[in-house]
């Protein structure tokens, strides 16, 4: 679920903690608390947070759970994989927004799981996608495709997001309107929060800017984003203007094709490549390998 709001209607397919998590008995154990099923592809889901986890909001982890044992040993080893950490780093549990692969190893089984289940997390967040990566302007924009989401759903609760820039801009590119769900409740979430505006400070949300597209089912706004980008309808649609490297700042994350692609347009633009130790005026992170 994007935020804790609790006064939210539950739907049928999300499933909550009934009662207090049990002593964890993995190494790294972490106990689910909540899962919400998006579509077919795509589910987010809630773990409690090891008491000794910083992390920056952006930053992401190895999660997973125990390999199927060896049929000539016996014994198990952790399948880990790399995620975003969704929510943002004031946040006392961790959230996650992952796929489900049929015959992916991790997300085959992971997708099967329900609060008071165990996962696997080992505390080592690392990642590109952080404010100190990035050199100080007016306004950063997040490109994401599909479950590339997940850290500026992390950047986007963070009050540091809004401190930092006077405009945000999430971009979100997916094939079907169902895979925006996440997104887009995301942000509703954010807008009508009293938690979040009492944090961040009242009106946050008004430097806020979405921009929601599909490439293969119809939908209000059609198109990848890059190409409505060289168009500039994203500009006239956003009523801003165009990116520059006097003022604007930008994390790419999706697939491997859509991040270069991005890359490339924004050398273009004139901005640079940041990195934690060399801020600069872009960074990009896979949201998965391949
Ligand atoms: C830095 C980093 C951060 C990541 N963060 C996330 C995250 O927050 N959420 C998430 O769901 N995944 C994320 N991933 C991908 C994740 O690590 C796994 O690949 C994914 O969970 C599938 O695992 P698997 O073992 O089931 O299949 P794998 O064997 O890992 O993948 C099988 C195939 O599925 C496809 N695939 C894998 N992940 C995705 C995806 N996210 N979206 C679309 N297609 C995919 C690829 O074609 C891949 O070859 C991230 C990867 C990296 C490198
Ligand atoms: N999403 C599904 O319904 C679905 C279903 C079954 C299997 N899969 C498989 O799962 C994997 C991942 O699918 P996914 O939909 O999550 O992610 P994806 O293929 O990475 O696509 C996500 C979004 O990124 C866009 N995109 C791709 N390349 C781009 C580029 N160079 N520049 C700008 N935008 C770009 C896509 O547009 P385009 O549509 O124009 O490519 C799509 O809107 C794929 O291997 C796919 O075959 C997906």
């Amino acid at each position: 679920m994007p935020t804790n709001n609790k006064t939210e209607l539950i739907p049928v397919t999300e499933t909550k903690a009934a009662k207090a998590p049990k002593a964890p008995a993995l190494p790294d154990a972490q106990t689910v608390t909540f899962v919400k099923h998006w579509t077919d592809r795509l589910f987010s889901f809630r773990v409690t947070r090891p008491a000794s986890l910083r992390f920056r909001s952006g930053e992401f982890v190895m999660i997973g759970l125990m390999d199927d044992p060896d049929p000539n040993t016996g014994k198990q080893k952790p399948l880990l994989r790399a995620y975003s950490i969704a929510s943002p780093s004031w946040d006392e549990e961790l959230e996650f927004y992952s796929i489900k692969v049929q015959d992916g190893p991790l997300t085959s089984r992971l997708q099967h799981i329900q609060p008071g289940d165990e996962i696997i997390l080992r505390p080592k967040p690392v990642g590109t996608l952080v404010h100190d990566a990035l050199l100080p302007g007016h306004r950063v924009w997040f490109f994401a495709t599909g479950t590339g989401i997940a850290p500026f759903a992390s950047l986007l609760r963070d009050p540091q997001t809004y401190e930092d820039y006077d405009e945000v801009i999430l971009t979100h590119t997916c094939r079907e309107v169902g895979e925006l769900q996440y997104g887009k409740e995301l942000i509703e979430n954010i807008r009508t929060d009293e938690m979040l505006a009492e944090l961040m400070g009242e009106g946050f949300h008004e430097k806020l800017k979405y921009y929601p597209t599909t490439t293969r089912e119809e939908s209000p706004k059609m198109g990848r984003i890059t190409d409505l980008l060289r168009s500039g309808e994203v500009y006239t649609d956003l009523g801003v203007e165009p990116i520059k490297p006097e003022t604007d700042r930008a994390m790419i994350c999706g697939n491997l094709a859509f991040n270069l692609e991005l890359k490339e347009m924004l050398e273009e633009m004139g901005l640079e490549e940041g990195a934690n130790s060399d801020p600069k005026q872009y960074v990009v992170e896979k949201a998965f390998l391949d």
